[in-house]
């Protein structure tokens, strides 16, 4: 299955930061923001990827991403011109999706442990796929309800009066038919194509499945000076307790067996000289 990283947005919540490089570019902890959804989409065993972002940050992502070759994996671009929305990104790109199931992740998303995409996108029927995560602030986020099937009752984009506190992480599974649906959306009262909106598509034909991240899960969106301080010191703890290192894309592409020892090896002897490559060449090639 293809995936869409999303990673494009006005970012002002985060001036004067956003001056210097895009949301999606900052540093969370030791590593640029995009990693992390990069991992997820590459755990679940993605490897054709198409990020999205504006004119003026596309160039900067190309630098640091460059073709994904080194990963296993290929990365390709297309351009927002304007922020009209998440669900305008489905249709940005139309021709990259050719009308087949895919994955959009967001690109200030970050996921710890296991989403279960790999096996979701294994097993997936058709509609569309979500996934639910409990908070104590759901009024920031899309907020499902599910019933005991595992279905979605209902979704709203940041209620004022949530119906429960299963908040929506900025992870979709769509079958083909997404990309005419996003077509057929208005534009909300922000002028924006709404994620949510698209998945109401979905669940007004009772094609709109979810399912509650577990507790093993951690879940972050990272589009604020708060939380973008908070996912760096998660994911400092996390690495420091564990002696590993999170969305270290060359181990999971290795893991994965996107790329051989000889290929990552090559990879590796690229880099400068870092306590990122002292990591590298210690869990890969041992
Ligand atoms: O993080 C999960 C939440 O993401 C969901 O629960 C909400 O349903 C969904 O609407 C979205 O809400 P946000 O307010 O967090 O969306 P935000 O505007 O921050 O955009 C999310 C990401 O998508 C961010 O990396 C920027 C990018 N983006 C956003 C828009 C509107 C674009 O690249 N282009 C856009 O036009």
């Amino acid at each position: 299955m293809r995936g869409m990283i999303l990673a494009g947005g006005a970012g002002t919540r985060l001036f004067p930061l956003s001056q210097v490089a895009s949301k999606q570019l900052q540093p969370v902890y030791d590593k640029p923001m995009i990693y992390y959804p990069l991992e997820t989409l590459m755990s679940g065993g993605v490897r054709d990827i198409c990020l999205i972002s504006s004119p003026h940050d596309l160039p900067i992502f190309q630098r640091v991403l460059g073709n994904g070759h080194q990963w296993g994996i290929d990365l390709s671009y297309e351009v927002q011109p304007e922020p009209g929305g998440i669900a305008q990104a489905v249709i940005i790109g139309e021709s990259f999706v050719k009308q087949e199931p895919f994955v959009l992740v967001l690109g200030d998303n970050i996921f710890y442990g296991q989403t279960g995409l790999k096996s979701l996108i294994s097993n997936f029927g058709g509609g569309a796929a979500i996934w639910g995560y409990r908070v104590q602030d759901p009024q920031r986020y899309g907020v499902i309800e599910i019933d005991s099937s595992g279905l979605v009752a209902s979704i709203e984009e940041k209620p004022d009066n949530p119906k429960s506190d299963l908040a929506v992480p900025g992870l979709y599974v769509y079958d083909g038919t997404a990309v005419s649906r996003a077509k057929d959306l208005t534009p909300s009262d922000r002028g924006e194509l709404e994620i949510t909106d698209l998945n109401l598509s979905f669940l007004d034909d009772g094609q709109l499945s979810a399912v509650e991240l577990g507790r093993d899960v951690t879940w972050m969106d990272s589009g604020t000076h708060e939380s973008l301080l908070e996912s760096s010191a998660f994911i400092a703890a996390i690495e420091r307790e564990h002696g590993q290192k999170v969305a270290c894309l060359e181990e999971v592409a290795h893991k994965m067996g996107f790329v051989s020892r000889a290929e990552i090896s090559e990879t590796i002897e690229k880099m400068p000289q870092s306590p990122y490559r002292t990591y590298c060449e210690r869990s890969i090639l041992g």
